[in-house]
């Protein structure tokens, strides 16, 4: 994708047809550039109608970023915020990891329409195609080191679960930092941190919402994904999420600074998805326990109740228990491994 083919997408974003001369003559091109930068767009996925006489169509509207709109409806924290939106980067975190340690302000937010090698959790990729998900990074900095910021993922994670209910999507908290609807997910956070050990501290907050998942997007995505057009009733304008998103951040993340994650906990485990529900825990060390989700304390650690009895777990991932056979259990006929 290049700036020819994101200038075209802006003008066909709209759903509407228009002939392959007006685009020409608006993008001051031949009509056979449109042509092949109408062959870029289906190559990233875009389906592209072609009628004879009318000339071209996105299939779906694609709904862009427009920094206006975001900052509108970042309402009264608007003033917070230096939004940068970009075409295409390699991913939103590493670009602002860059700024940040170029001495960029707090307030930083780096949203991009398509990140080519956007990453997840625990090494993983995340993957969004063109106005698929909304896919942004903030910039907020504190006095303290990243040692004293513990809970800052959780914390985050209910400043998401709030915005997303105000816009009709109620969604559940997956520890440490998952956002879930219908058990499937639906985004997730992640948090990359700079500075001293005793601060000053940098967090560059990773935030990833699937919008609309076209089946291609889907399959890629190695567990149960769910996106918010299927939750919530309407086309969803990515500016609107966004401008709600950051300014609720905003909020929670000045509270945080003062107080900790300790004033959002029962409002996070009132979203928890595995509250009190047997879970398995896969530790980093790649070990499996079996046990129940209590809860969370301040510092954001899982409360976990396991065999040993109940212990705070600082890192790990979580997913709702398979059940085993009961102890002597006959297997099913069928279900025996051969000899
Ligand atoms: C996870 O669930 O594993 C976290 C996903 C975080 C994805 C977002 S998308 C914007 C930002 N840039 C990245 O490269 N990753 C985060």
């Amino acid at each position: 994708m290049n700036g020819l083919s994101f200038a075209l997408l802006r003008a066909l974003s709209d759903g509407d047809f228009h002939s392959g001369s007006a685009l020409a003559r608006g993008l001051e091109v031949t009509r056979g550039t449109i042509w092949n930068a109408v062959r870029s767009l289906e190559q990233i996925g875009l389906d592209v109608y072609r009628v004879r006489g009318r000339g071209y169509r996105l299939c779906e509207p694609v709904s862009l970023l427009d920094r206006d709109v975001v900052l509108r409806h970042a309402g009264e924290q608007a003033g917070r915020f230096r939004l940068e939106i970009s075409d295409l980067v390699d991913s939103t975190n590493t670009r602002l990891m860059s700024l940040a340690q170029a001495g960029a302000p707090g307030g930083t937010v780096i949203a991009a329409e398509l990140q080519q090698s956007g990453r997840g959790r625990m090494g993983r990729t995340w993957h969004s195609a063109i106005g698929g998900a909304l896919t942004f990074s903030l910039l907020w900095r504190f006095r303290e080191g990243a040692g004293a910021l513990a809970g800052l993922s959780l914390a985050a994670g209910v400043a998401l679960s709030r915005s997303l209910a105000k816009l009709g999507a109620p969604v559940q908290l997956k520890w440490p930092n998952d956002l879930v609807c219908r058990g499937a997910k639906l985004g997730g956070i992640l948090i990359e941190m700079q500075g001293d050990a005793l601060g000053p501290s940098a967090a560059i907050i990773g935030i990833g919402i699937n919008i609309r998942l076209a089946p291609a997007a889907r399959a890629k995505i190695d567990q149960p994904a769910i996106d918010l057009a299927s939750v919530c009733s309407g086309p969803i304008d990515r500016s609107r999420v966004l401008g709600h998103v950051l300014a609720e951040l905003a909020r929670v993340l000045e509270r945080f600074a003062t107080e900790g994650f300790g004033p959002f906990k029962s409002e996070w485990a009132a979203s928890h998805a595995h509250q009190g529900r047997e879970i398995a825990l896969v530790l980093p060390t790649g070990r499996v326990e079996h046990g129940i989700a209590r809860g969370v304390a301040d510092d954001g650690s899982l409360i976990f109740e396991g065999a040993g009895g109940i212990r705070r777990v600082h890192s790990g991932e979580v997913s709702v228990r398979t059940p085993r056979a009961p102890a002597g259990a006959v297997p099913r006929a069928g279900a025996q491994r051969r000899a």
